[in-house]
């Protein structure tokens, strides 16, 4: 997309997903969440080795490569080439002819051949402001065909504003205290202020907006949320 409104995705990808040092410390540091949950939901919702799966903001290929791994086709979409150029040698060194990897956003995402039947996206939609997140859903839904699944999972905001502080504080003491063992209070606070998670009670009619029904929800305290959503048929 060229048009001059258009958001800069790059601008906003976040500094440390473009460098290489935090790029090859990333998965110590996130902790390897395991898949199987994720695999699990697609295939409850009728996913298989003949499918199609698109994972938008894709990182290290936590995802992508072990979905590459149970389904017919993975399309693995970040925004950032650094994440790009390590996730293609991880890809290489897996021997995963059916995992493409390609450089792109959001918003600037074309998908080609048969429309998917799923799309993962995970700890990424929150690096764009809500207008763009909601731009972002319809887009997705454009991707997948009628019926196709939708999995979600981002830091989301479960609670009320005047809650913040509070929700907050707690969300602090449970931090990391090594910044390569996992996300310190310094790193929570970096989040709140400079990228776009959202309430719940925002995030949930922008779902429904885009044409999305919403199948399963599962919040991990009130800061993080995990999706199921359906597109209609
Ligand atoms: C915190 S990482 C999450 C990576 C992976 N999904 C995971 O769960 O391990 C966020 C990723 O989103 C990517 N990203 C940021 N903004 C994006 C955008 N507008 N479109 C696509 N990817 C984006 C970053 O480059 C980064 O790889």
């Amino acid at each position: 997309m060229t048009d001059a409104w258009m958001l800069d995705e790059l601008a906003h990808a976040g500094p440390e997903h473009l460098d290489d040092a935090f790029i090859a410390g990333y998965d110590r540091k996130q902790g390897y969440p395991d898949a199987d949950e994720d695999l699990a939901e697609f295939e409850a919702h009728g996913l298989g080795p003949d499918s199609r799966v698109v994972d938008l903001g894709a990182g290290t290929g936590q995802f992508a490569i072990p979905a590459a791994r149970r389904f017919g086709h993975v399309t693995a979409v970040d925004v950032s080439p650094a994440m790009v150029a390590a996730l293609n040698e991880r890809a290489a060194r897996a021997g995963l002819a059916n995992l493409d990897c390609v450089t792109a956003g959001f918003l600037s995402y074309t998908h080609d051949g048969p429309p998917a039947d799923g799309v993962h996206t995970r700890n990424a939609l929150h690096q764009i402001p809500d207008f763009w997140k909601a731009i972002a859903l319809q887009r997705i839904a454009d991707v997948l065909k009628p019926g196709g699944v939708l999995r979600l999972e981002d830091l989301i905001y479960d609670f009320q504003p005047g809650e913040a502080r509070e929700v907050f504080t707690d969300w602090f003491a449970g931090a990391a205290t090594n910044p390569a063992d996992g996300y310190t209070a310094a790193d929570f606070a970096e989040h709140i202020r400079t990228e776009f998670s959202t309430f719940r009670w925002l995030l949930e009619p922008m779902l429904t907006a885009a044409g999305f029904e919403i199948a399963e929800v599962s919040f991990w305290g009130r800061l993080y949320g995990g999706y199921t959503c359906v597109k209609a048929p």
